[in-house]
């Protein structure tokens, strides 16, 4: 029997609750399958060290199969350049193993209310797929600060980051079965193509690739405009490629859609390696009380086994997936567990118990 090595990052405020939260239903549902390292890292280790992402520990994210993050962050641990330090954590993962794909589902379940009328659960399940090694992004910590008078950033958009994410994208389309309002397999580009070269570049290019794919539609959304279709037809997207800035955006528009940050994982994967966790940030202000909803940190658990099922052609895994999504979908439907971020007042412990609960 494989087993597969996994980096835990537990980080800052929340990350260490929701990611032990995560390794157990992860650990119920695949066993001695799964070994599990906790590894530094995270604002707090830099106050203590210096080091937010301590050398040992980027070298086991680069030799392990997998990494699980909770979060990372801490009001006031900024750099000179008044930049968060925690957020160093994943940015310096991303850039420095390439993880070029920022997976981020956007699925509207059972039992969980929509703000938005007129969309049951089946009706919003799609995926923004954002690009995660350049864009706006790509000037971190390289923007020009001119005498403190004038500061800017760069936006770089890139032929092969391009090519890749949105290969990546169409794939995604083709595995999945289209968008609810008509089962049309689609990626919809979301760029500011009308005003800006580069993103008239990224949508060039992104037709390109679409030319080896018949089966799947293409369709385009301006990053302003599709604001406003997230809410009135969500149930017409399938895939989302967007560069990295909107596409940070526009998913946490997409997971307010369907219950909020706390239900949205996220999946950021490279070649080899994958990173995953919760899309929300560190929360300091509820950390250490057992109030955090572990859910968008074990749904990453679940895009972890996926990934890795696929990744090394291991069905137990895959399974695995499955049955973590449901018994998580089992839990909300019933609607007895409910974490406070979703209405209800189970702590983290209640949610992660009744999940195991299903899983067993
Ligand atoms: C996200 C977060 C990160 C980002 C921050 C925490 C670095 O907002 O993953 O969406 O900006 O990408
Ligand atoms: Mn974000």
């Amino acid at each position: 029997m494989p087993i597969y090595d996994i980096a835990t990052i537990e980080g800052d405020g929340i990350g260490p609750e929701v990611c032990r939260s995560a390794v157990n239903v992860l650990s119920q549902a695949c066993g001695a399958t799964l070994r599990f390292t906790q590894l530094d890292g995270g604002a707090a280790h830099y106050v203590k060290t210096g080091a937010v992402l301590p050398d040992d520990t980027f070298a086991a994210c680069r030799s392990m199969h997998a990494m699980l993050h909770g979060a990372a962050g801490l009001p006031g641990v900024t750099y000179p350049d008044g930049t968060e330090v925690g957020n160093d954590v994943h940015l310096q993962l991303r850039f420095r193993l390439d993880l070029f794909a920022n997976v981020r589902p956007i699925r509207l379940y059972a039992g969980v209310q929509s703000p938005l009328a007129g969309f049951p659960p089946g009706r919003i399940d799609y995926v923004i797929v954002r690009e995660n090694t350049e864009g706006l992004y790509a000037s971190r910590g390289a923007g020009v600060n001119l005498r403190g008078e004038v500061v800017t950033d760069t936006l770089v958009v890139t032929r092969k980051g391009t090519e890749r994410v949105a290969r990546f994208a169409f794939e995604l389309a083709r595995r999945r079965s289209g968008a609810p309002r008509d089962g049309q397999r689609r990626v919809t580009v979301c760029d500011k193509a009308n005003i800006l070269r580069s993103y008239a570049f990224f949508r060039a290019v992104c037709d390109e690739v679409k030319a080896g794919y018949d089966d799947v539609a293409i369709d385009y959304a301006y990053a302003d405009a599709i604001t406003v279709h997230m809410l009135k037809k969500p149930d017409f997207y399938d895939v989302i490629v967007a560069e990295n800035m909107f596409g940070d955006i526009i998913s946490d528009l997409g997971a307010g859609t369907v219950g909020g940050l706390g239900i949205a994982a996220s999946a950021e994967l490279g070649e080899r390696h994958g990173l995953f966790q919760g899309a929300h940030g560190s929360a300091p202000d509820i950390a250490g009380q057992n109030l955090a909803s572990p859910v968008a940190t074990v749904l990453s658990g679940a895009l972890m086994l996926r990934w890795l099922g696929e990744q090394h052609g291991d069905e137990s895994l895959r399974a695995g997936a499955d049955r973590v999504e449901q018994a998580v979908e089992a839990v909300l439907a019933a609607g007895q567990i409910v974490p406070r971020d979703l209405g209800g007042s189970a702590s983290c412990s209640e949610m992660t118990e009744a999940i195991c609960r299903r899983l067993r």
